[in-house]
């Protein structure tokens, strides 16, 4: 999704937009461009492509003020061309605004605005922003006014950003439904899409509400709510520090989170105990208060990996709190006639806390009466802020698009949800609930355990790089691991993968099997290990190539299997935290051989901001 940046009060801006910009790569974009406030007016610089052919022209050109906005654009209006990349002016080039989100009116308004002879030069959306504030500070509307008057023609979810040339210093801005953080400085004031890109500057950041317009001097920030009344937003510290967002020495973010996983599963423990670490306590489930009694039903609602941890949270609560669950794809949720109402409780599982599909589905789970519990590793996000309470992840700032320590860390957050939530509940007694406490503590040891195969790993994944279908097999709570598995390949590598509940193999996905089909198999210790085993054996009797995620020292798989991915065993019902290792290197290592972008995938963006 776009990255924006906008800074106000430090010389050299035009450096500073170029480093926010690359910190927000990881967002997906495929043009970028800059607008500084030079003493002649404004200096606009855009390029279709990665970010190194605009920094090549700033770096020639290092256009010098200390205002200024940038944009990396995730095409949604408009081929990715520099036509069509932001910052987009309004015609006498003395505004320019850059956008993220859709505006869904724009027609009408592109419409109205050629009626009264204003020239389009672009096919975006974003354009008509530039010409409907322009208008407004012909008018002799201040920028914040401008931006506020043109907001409220507006239909769609936006966040967008404006300078002029007439109004030297000031930075004006709006937000509906699209993520952004303001950062507060003692001589500067910045403004972006994601935390990531403020670090280098300032830990202070405050959060809008939708409607809100900010308008920002060095050092100052004013804001006005919908109504346009000025109002008082928190500005709180982020624990987050510039180093979590640097690669440390990795070829790629990726690596660098599955190497991070073990720690910050360790770290999201944490968060879910009590004051003396020895008992599991989940703050959020105290914010239902009397309402937790009366809970019937939950339904965790998410997208993509995240949605894999939902499944697996399904294990989780139907085992141990009886509790009969609902996993949803939010896309989908929203749609449905809502079933949602007081006794349902509804969980948006969410990395990013501004997946759109998610936050809509919330929005409206909420206005029928459920109570919210998100799961969420960005505080202040959209979904932190919109849920009843949040179940923080302790994963740190996940850069890479294709998602690891975010999803380690939800699958052990809703572990110890379902475990508390059982405990109050009544299913388990604390003498239970605390006979858990030990196995998550060593789940550390044994995920480090499985990054100590990564060697092996990388030999069997360049031995399948050039598979062109792969197939990935796992039952009870490891089918949703081998969901994951194969999401990760297809996103990193571009190879066709799917992941299927091994029982369900000989209802059709077995006609794919032969020899040039490899199938991951996840075979480690459980109910149903003994099935998996027979599910091998379908496999390899019609030629296809296992490679068996199994216990170390498992010879009985090691004797059935073409290729093994050992890991340390652990409980059962978490031992997707230790299996998904191994996948998750499986498809590092394939990309990488196949010289794919790792970090930033073609057509994938972080976090999906638009329907
Ligand atoms: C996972 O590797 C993908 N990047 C994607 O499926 C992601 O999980 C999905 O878009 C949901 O994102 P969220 O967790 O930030 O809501």
């Amino acid at each position: 999704m776009c990255g924006i940046i906008g800074v106000t009060g430090r010389s050299g801006v035009s450096r500073l937009l170029i480093d926010g910009l690359r910190s927000l790569e990881y967002r997906g974009y495929d043009s970028a461009g800059i607008a500084v406030q030079t003493e002649d007016g404004l200096t606009v610089l855009r390029r279709a492509g990665k970010l190194a052919e605009l920094d090549a022209v700033v770096s020639e050109l290092e256009p010098f003020g200390t205002v200024g906005i940038g944009h990396t654009r995730w095409a949604t209006h408009g081929a990715p061309t520099e036509r069509n990349a932001h910052p987009v002016v309004d015609g006498p080039e003395r505004v320019a605004v850059i956008h993220n989100g859709i505006i869904e009116n724009h027609e009408v308004l592109r419409e109205e605005l050629v009626a009264t002879g204003v020239e389009f030069r672009s096919d975006t959306d974003t354009e008509i922003l530039a010409h409907l504030v322009s208008r407004e500070l012909a008018g002799g509307a201040s920028l914040g006014q401008a931006v506020r008057t043109t907001a409220q023609r507006l239909e769609g979810s936006y966040a967008f950003a404006a300078i002029s040339a007439d109004h030297p210093g000031v930075l004006a801005v709006v937000r509906c439904q699209s993520p952004l953080i303001l950062g507060v400085g003692d001589e500067a004031s910045y403004l972006a899409s994601d935390i990531p890109a403020l670090l280098p500057h300032t830990k202070r950041v405050m959060s809008l509400d939708d409607g809100d317009v900010a308008v920002l001097t060095p050092g100052t920030i004013t804001v006005t709510d919908v109504d346009g009344v000025e109002v008082e937003r928190d500005v709180r510290t982020i624990n987050w520090d510039p180093v979590q967002v640097q690669k440390g020495g990795y070829r790629h973010f990726m690596m660098k989170e599955i190497e991070e996983q073990p720690s910050a599963v360790s770290a999201t423990i944490a968060q879910c105990l009590s004051e003396d670490a020895e008992h599991i306590r989940i703050p959020a489930l105290d914010a239902l208060g009397p309402r937790l009694e009366t809970i019937k039903r939950i339904t965790f609602v998410a997208c993509g990996t995240s949605w894999h941890a939902g499944l697996a949270a399904k294990f989780y609560v139907e085992n141990l709190c009886g509790i009969p669950v609902d996993v949803d794809y939010a896309s989908e949720f929203r749609y449905r006639q809502m079933q949602a109402g007081p006794d349902h409780l509804i969980v948006p599982i969410t990395q990013s806390g501004e997946t759109l599909d998610t936050l809509t589905a919330v929005r409206q789970a909420k206005a029928a009466g459920s109570p919210i519990i998100a799961v969420v590793n960005v505080a202040e996000s959209s979904a932190d802020r919109e849920a009843d309470a949040s179940v923080l992840t302790v994963a740190g700032p996940e850069i890479g698009v294709a998602s690891t320590k975010a999803f380690t860390t939800q699958l052990v957050a809703l572990y110890m949800l379902a475990l508390d939530l059982a405990s109050r509940r009544g299913a388990l007694t604390r003498e239970q609930l605390d006979e858990r406490v030990q196995p998550l503590r060593r789940l550390r040891f044994a995920m480090e355990g499985a990054l100590r195969h990564k060697e092996h790993v990388r030999r069997i994944a360049y031995h399948f790089s050039q598979a062109r279908d792969f197939l990935f097999l796992g039952r009870g709570v490891n089918y949703p691991i081998a969901l994951e598995g194969a999401l990760k390949l297809k996103e990193i590598s571009y190879i066709h993968a799917e992941g299927y509940p091994a029982g369900e193999m000989k209802h059709g996905p077995i006609a794919l099997i032969d020899a040039n089909m490899p199938v991951v198999v996840i075979a480690t210790p459980g109910r149903v290990y003994d099935k998996v085993l027979a599910n091998i054996q379908e496999v390899r009797s019609r030629d296809g190539q296992v490679i068996a995620v199994c216990a170390e020292g498992d010879e009985r798989v090691r004797s059935q299997a073409d290729h093994v991915l050992e890991v340390p065993v652990v409980d059962e019902d978490i031992s997707g935290l230790v299996n998904v290792i191994p996948l998750q290197l499986l498809s590092y290592y394939i990309a990488e051989r196949r010289g794919c972008d790792i970090d930033q995938p073609r057509n994938l963006a972080k976090s999906v901001t638009v329907e």
